[in-house]
């Protein structure tokens, strides 16, 4: 990665005390999930969305698939839904007395958090008898604080949910791809195209309730927000790498080309957010037992993704239209 141009202005940040909470790579504990089902009594247009995607259905599907067990096959698994490699990320388990049950397929909360200690927050408007169209712009922002804090990964932020997405759509698994024949990764995964299609269930931001489309700035924002998670989850797919194979190879090539995509962003935008960013991967040396090393430096870009996609006014990002997938890519 010698030869990428970056410059040498570099901006040094001072992060907010938020970002220590979302410091770990996302996960979904099995004690704290509450089930798609318990979402549905108040998001019933999301869960009928949600339910028509390859998300959903993979829990009915997945273990009928040839391809599925002959994976399972070569990693001496015997059951797919028993064994505990293809949970991580085909399944949403709930711990329920102190086993952990599969309850459904990719669901609400892998994308969003699992909700035991964010939910009574997401919708407080300040009390039970305040309703939503008197509640202050200061505490619909200070709730939503309050709710990632409290581990949800708010759309508000797009950073956090394109992190969910990276975490699954990365495969950070090397056994399952030296050893089991696992694909390495969606390689032509982009945050736009991948969430704007069948994913979309946007039905909170009209008064009608439709299933509203996001705005071109909201479009380039998440454009550049999911490429910066894909950075940060490919070095740390990097970090995970510990022999030549063709998972170390995949996930290198994988973090080189990003960065590669997104410096020719960076020329267009000149954003201080990215370039930090980009500057903290010029130090990266994608080999394998790297660990630590790569692992400090995917935070740092975790911090910049986080900080790029609460603090840009997409109005300046204009520049970027033209590499925005349209709508005729959108899965
Ligand atoms: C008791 C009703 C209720 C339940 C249960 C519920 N929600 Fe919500 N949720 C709401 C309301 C109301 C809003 C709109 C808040 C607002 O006006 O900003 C909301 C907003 C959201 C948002 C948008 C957040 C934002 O700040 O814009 C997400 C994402 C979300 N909910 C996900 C979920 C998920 C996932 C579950 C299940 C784990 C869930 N909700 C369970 C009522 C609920
Ligand atoms: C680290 C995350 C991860 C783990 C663990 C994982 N998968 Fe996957 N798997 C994915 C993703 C992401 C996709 C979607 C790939 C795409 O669309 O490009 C996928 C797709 C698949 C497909 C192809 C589905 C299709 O539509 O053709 C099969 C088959 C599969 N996985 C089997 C398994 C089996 C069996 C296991 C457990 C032994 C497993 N996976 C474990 C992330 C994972
Ligand atoms: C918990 C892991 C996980 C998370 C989180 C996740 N995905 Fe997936 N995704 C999968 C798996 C597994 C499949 C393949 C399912 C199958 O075919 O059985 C998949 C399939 C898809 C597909 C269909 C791919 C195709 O080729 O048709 C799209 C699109 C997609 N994901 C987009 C997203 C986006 C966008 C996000 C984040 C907003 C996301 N995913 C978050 C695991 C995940
Ligand atoms: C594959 C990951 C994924 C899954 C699964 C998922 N969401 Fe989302 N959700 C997102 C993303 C990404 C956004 C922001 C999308 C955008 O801006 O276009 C979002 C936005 C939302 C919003 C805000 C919509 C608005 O109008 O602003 C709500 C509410 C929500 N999700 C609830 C849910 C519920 C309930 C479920 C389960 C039925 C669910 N989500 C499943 C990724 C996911």
């Amino acid at each position: 990665m010698r030869d990428l141009r970056i410059g040498t202005a570099v901006a040094l940040f001072v992060f907010s005390s938020l970002s220590s909470v979302i410091a770990q790579p996302p996960q979904c504990d099995p004690a704290k999930v509450i089930g798609p089902m318990r979402c549905a009594s108040c998001h019933e247009n999301e869960v009928r969305v949600w339910l028509q995607t390859p998300h959903a259905k993979t829990l009915e599907e997945l273990h009928r698939r040839p391809e599925a067990n002959a994976i399972a096959a070569k990693m001496g698994i015997r059951s797919i839904k028993r064994g505990d490699v293809c949970l991580d990320c085909h399944y949403t388990s709930q711990s329920v007395s102190d086993k952990n049950q599969i309850i459904a397929g990719v669901s609400c909360e892998s994308c969003h958090g699992a909700a035991l200690d964010w939910v009574t927050w997401h919708n407080d408007y300040g009390g039970p008898t305040v309703l939503k169209s008197q509640e202050s712009a200061a505490h619909k922002e200070q709730r939503r604080e309050i709710s990632i804090a409290h581990g949800m990964r708010n759309p508000t932020n797009v950073y956090l949910v394109a992190r969910s997405c990276l975490q699954c759509h990365s495969v950070p698994n090397e056994k399952l791809i030296n050893v089991g024949g696992h694909g390495a990764g969606s390689l032509e995964f982009e945050m736009v195209s991948w969430s704007q299609g069948i994913n979309r269930h946007n039905f909170l931001r009209t008064e009608n309730k439709s299933n509203a489309e996001n705005s071109a700035e909201e479009l380039r924002i998440m454009f550049v927000a999911g490429l910066m998670a894909d950075l940060e989850f490919s070095t740390r797919a990097v970090a995970k790498a510990t022999e030549r194979g063709v998972y170390g190879f995949a996930v290198a090539q994988r973090a080189a080309n990003v960065a590669v995509r997104l410096q020719a962003i960076q020329e267009q935008i000149n954003d201080p957010n990215l370039q930090q960013a980009l500057v903290a991967f010029s130090r990266a040396v994608l080999k394998t037992n790297n660990e630590t090393e790569l692992n400090a430096i995917a935070d740092e870009i975790q911090q910049a993704g986080t900080t790029f996609a609460k603090a840009t006014d997409g109005s300046k990002l204009a520049a970027l239209d033209a590499m925005i997938p349209n709508k005729s890519q959108y899965k």
